[in-house]
């Protein structure tokens, strides 16, 4: 069965071909140009994706071998995510089954996230784990089965990816901020300023906004005059890290001391950071469990999660119509809670 995914969220148009057994094609056009305006610009980026979306899908399928009427399966992102963002990827995947008479499957986008382990080679094993940390979300979740899936904890306030976001931007490294401050974050010191971190009553619930204010007091009271020299700001990103990766192993660690699991999955585009991913293995390997990182190709934003997910539902008997609703049909707070 090969499975034809298109995302398209947020700043990245990603087209993908998924077979039963492989990724034939996973390409990815980012948006680099959101960089000078500190985030993204929603109308910049729906005409951006309307660009890329129909050369994306010929170079998918030419990169796969295969013509359109080979594709079995046609699914795009639901949501949640960017409007008009969205209606530019899932539109033209309506369009496209429509055309083909093929069927259509909307994707939820954190779903595509919680599954991308299943691209790896090395699988997640059920039940498993996932924190799921991206730009707009910061979940853990118990995952006992593919349409099963029990809601742990969540951000009160900012995503762990927001948070990089914003203290890069803050620190003057442009957008997105992760990836710079990781960046920085490599020649500091981690233990040289104390950032606090959130300590809250829900066991398994983040907090990030504190964290920001404390990085945004200390730059206002050694930095007043906004000059930072480069060892403080390496110093200032890697204590930043620290903290940020500790909140969040802070309530795995818990977690995976109160439920039995197979396995323990890191997903989302801050699933790419470094220091994140080892702290996660090591965990792993305390309480003898399989982790399962994505590549860095599947962390962000990309086709062949959307592809995969799609995949599971069709297999389990799920489709959806072609009725031009507005907003698409799968809701994002679906996740089961615990009693
Ligand atoms: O999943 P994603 O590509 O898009 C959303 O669905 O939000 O995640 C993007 C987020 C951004 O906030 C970006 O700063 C963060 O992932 N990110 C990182 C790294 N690479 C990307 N955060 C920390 N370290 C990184 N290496
Ligand atoms: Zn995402």
């Amino acid at each position: 069965m090969n499975v034809l995914g298109i995302e398209s969220s947020c700043d990245e148009t990603s087209v993908a071909i998924i077979s039963d057994k492989s990724v034939k094609a996973n390409l990815i056009s980012s948006q680099d140009f959101h960089t000078n305006f500190g985030g993204v610009v929603p109308e910049l980026s729906s005409r951006a994706h309307l660009q890329k979306v129909k050369p994306l899908v010929e170079a998918a399928l030419k990169k796969s071998k295969l013509n359109l009427n080979e594709i079995d399966v046609i699914s795009s992102t639901g949501g949640p995510g960017l409007i008009g963002a969205l209606l530019v990827g899932f539109t033209f995947a309506k369009g496209l089954a429509f055309a083909l008479k093929k069927p259509f499957v909307s994707v939820n986008h954190i779903d595509g996230h919680i599954f991308s382990g299943f691209l790896m080679k090395k699988k997640p094993e059920f039940p498993f784990l996932v924190l799921v940390v991206s730009g707009g979300h910061t979940l853990l979740l118990f995952v006992k089965n593919v349409t099963e899936i029990y809601k742990l904890g969540t951000t009160v306030d900012d995503a762990a990816g927001e948070a990089f976001d914003k203290v890069g931007k803050m620190l003057g490294l442009g957008y997105p901020g992760g990836p710079q401050i990781e960046i920085n974050a490599a020649s500091g010191d981690e233990n040289k300023i104390y950032f606090p971190i959130a300590d809250l009553k829900h066991e398994f619930n983040f907090s990030f906004s504190g964290l920001k204010t404390a990085v945004l007091r200390y730059l206002q009271k050694h930095h007043p005059e906004n000059k930072i020299v480069a060892e403080d700001l390496k110093n200032i990103c890697a204590s930043f890290q620290k903290a940020t990766v500790d909140a969040l192993l802070q309530n795995v660690q818990k977690a995976l001391n109160s439920y039995n699991v197979k396995s323990i999955s890191l997903v989302g585009g801050v699933a790419a950071n470094k220091k994140l991913r080892d702290e996660i293995i090591e965990l792993a390997d305390e309480h003898k469990i399989n982790a399962v990182i994505p590549s860095i190709e599947y962390c962000g934003d990309n086709g062949a999660m959307i592809a995969l997910r799609a995949q599971q539902l069709f297999k389990n008997g799920i489709q959806h119509n072609l009725n031009l609703t507005p907003y698409p049909s799968i809701p994002p707070n679906h996740f089961l809670e615990f009693d």
